[in-house]
């Protein structure tokens, strides 16, 4: 059995963790906001019709920022459907997803929910089929303090002070042909940079999105960013990336391998960015902001829109979630650590229901994922700097990537509490012994190993009547001997591997 090897040292830093690396989003999509985090009525929901136990888990997750209101559903949203007196907001048809859009939910009461679940709000403005006016006018209700028309209706509508939202995107994924409002490079370039101009006259303090490409196959992917990014850069804080894993073929050799594609992508868009940067003579770096990312069984997508006629909060997207799907998705974590020099954003797509770590029934309870595990456990463990690693481990073959590491990881030095936590991947289906060398960190001792393992079971599932099938276990520790630890990765498994100072 071949071993794998990493050393570890912290003086060689990538850069700080920062919490919205731990994002997740809530669109107007299927169960997410009715039946999800919204059901009133529901035995544990709120004055407000907020659902308690979703809130719980939410915070359980350690979700620091949600994006909202979509996704595509927002290209084609009028905001101003979803405030004031309930009994007053129209019923609408949702293009995106082909459903009655109620609008009992909207800006306020996300809001309230946002500061329920003590995470930053990151709003999204239409720019589909809506321009600059009616992203200002969004703007304007939300951030100014009053005095003005739409500040005061906000006031009129309960909210006193200004709600203060620093982040925002400037429409979503309008590259893609299925977005309503697709534009080209050139025409979404132009809007996006007059919109975000006009947007910081109003809050200078706001920090903008533009749209890069809904997934690095595009046919235009590369050229996109480039284009947007000539007439948007000055303007603009994050570009935007968006990419889905579909475990449908059944290859799980490249659906595990899903991070090195992800890996890719990022490096990419990081060339593109700093090329437009060089042409441009621009010295401030941009950030990318990876939006939307998961696992997706998209070929089922289909199957759930054929047939169906315009309802309310359909089941949409409701996909149930493996053990391979859970080392795949702390794969992809890693990998956004990994480059938390120039990713400052990240949303995992969705959070309830909708391709989702927390699952309910409408009118029961709710419950964890496969997926919930990982992302709970970085979010909880992620915590300092990021410290660059040379692994060297084993390869294997794989029909989508190629021959790649069997091992992938991240290590993170908490300098506050002098803890290292290391993030591991076994992606083959041996045990794989690994040999980390802390030099420079003498005096840690190995505390914790979690492993969420789905060698023996890869398909198992968590399930309303089985909520708790698929969990991170835990590992005796590592050996250790002098600054070198010795510790095991079972088969297809995700790692927690905690190291405290010696008192
Ligand atoms: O998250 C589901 C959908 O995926 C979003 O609405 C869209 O932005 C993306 O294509």
């Amino acid at each position: 059995m071949r071993t794998a090897r990493l050393t570890i040292d912290p003086a060689f830093t990538i850069g700080p963790v920062d919490r919205r690396l731990f994002g997740s989003f809530v669109e107007h999509l299927g169960r997410c906001v009715y039946g999800g985090i919204y059901e009133p009525g529901h035995p544990e929901a709120d004055p407000l019709g907020l659902r308690r136990d979703v809130l719980a888990l939410t915070r359980e997750l350690g979700v620091s920022v949600v994006r909202y209101p979509g996704g595509n559903f927002v290209s084609g949203y009028r905001w101003e459907d979803g405030v004031g007196p309930v009994g007053d907001r129209p019923h609408r048809l949702d293009l995106a997803w082909k459903t009655v859009e109620p609008n009992t939910f909207g800006l306020d009461e996300f809001l309230a929910w946002a500061t329920a679940a003590q995470v930053e709000p990151m709003m999204a403005v239409n720019l589909g089929t809506r321009g600059v006016q009616e992203a200002c006018d969004l703007l304007e209700y939300a951030n100014h303090p009053g005095g003005t028309r739409l500040s005061d209706l906000r006031r009129a509508h309960g909210a006193e002070q200004p709600y203060g939202i620093r982040l925002w995107c400037l429409g979503n994924e309008l590259d893609g042909p299925w977005q309503v409002g697709h534009k080209t490079a050139e025409e979404y370039g132009r809007l996006a940079a007059e919109t975000a101009r006009a947007m910081k006259l109003i809050d200078p303090s706001v920090s903008l999105v533009a749209c890069g490409s809904s997934g690095r196959g595009m046919p235009t992917f590369a050229s996109w960013e480039a284009t947007v990014l000539e007439h948007t850069y000055e303007h603009v804080d994050f570009i935007s990336a968006h990419s889905y894993y579909d475990p449908s073929d059944g290859d799980r050799a490249s659906l595990l391998a899903s991070a090195v594609d992800m890996d890719n992508f990022i490096t990419e868009v990081v060339a593109t960015a700093d090329h437009v940067a060089a042409r441009l003579r621009q010295t401030r770096k941009l950030k990318i902001s990876f939006d939307e990312w998961n696992v997706w069984y998209q070929s089922r997508v289909q199957g759930d829109l054929d047939g169906r006629g315009w309802v309310e909060a359909p089941a949409l997207l409701e996909d149930e979630y493996t053990a391979v799907d859970a080392v795949v998705v702390g794969d992809l974590l890693i990998t956004l650590l990994r480059h938390a020099d120039r990713v400052g954003v990240a949303a995992q797509a969705q959070l309830a229901n909708v391709i989702a770590p927390i699952r309910t029934r409408t009118g029961g309870p709710a419950w964890r994922q496969s997926i919930f595990h990982p992302f709970a456990l970085t979010a909880r463990y992620a915590r300092g700097t990021v410290l660059r690693t040379e692994p060297v481990a084993p390869t294997h073959p794989t029909k989508r990537y190629g021959d790649v590491p069997v091992l992938d990881t991240v290590a993170l030095h908490d300098e506050e509490s002098g803890e290292l936590t290391v993030f591991a991947v076994n992606r083959g289906t041996d045990d794989l012994p690994l040999d980390l060398d802390l030099r420079g960190l003498s005096g840690l001792h190995p505390v914790q190993h979690l492993s969420l393992a789905a060698g023996d079971d890869p398909e198992a599932v968590n399930t309303e009547a089985e909520p708790d099938r698929v969990t991170p276990r835990e590992l005796p520790t590592g050996t250790v001997d002098g600054d070198r630890c010795a510790v095991r990765l079972p088969a297809v498994s995700w790692n927690v591997l905690r190291f405290a100072p010696l008192h």
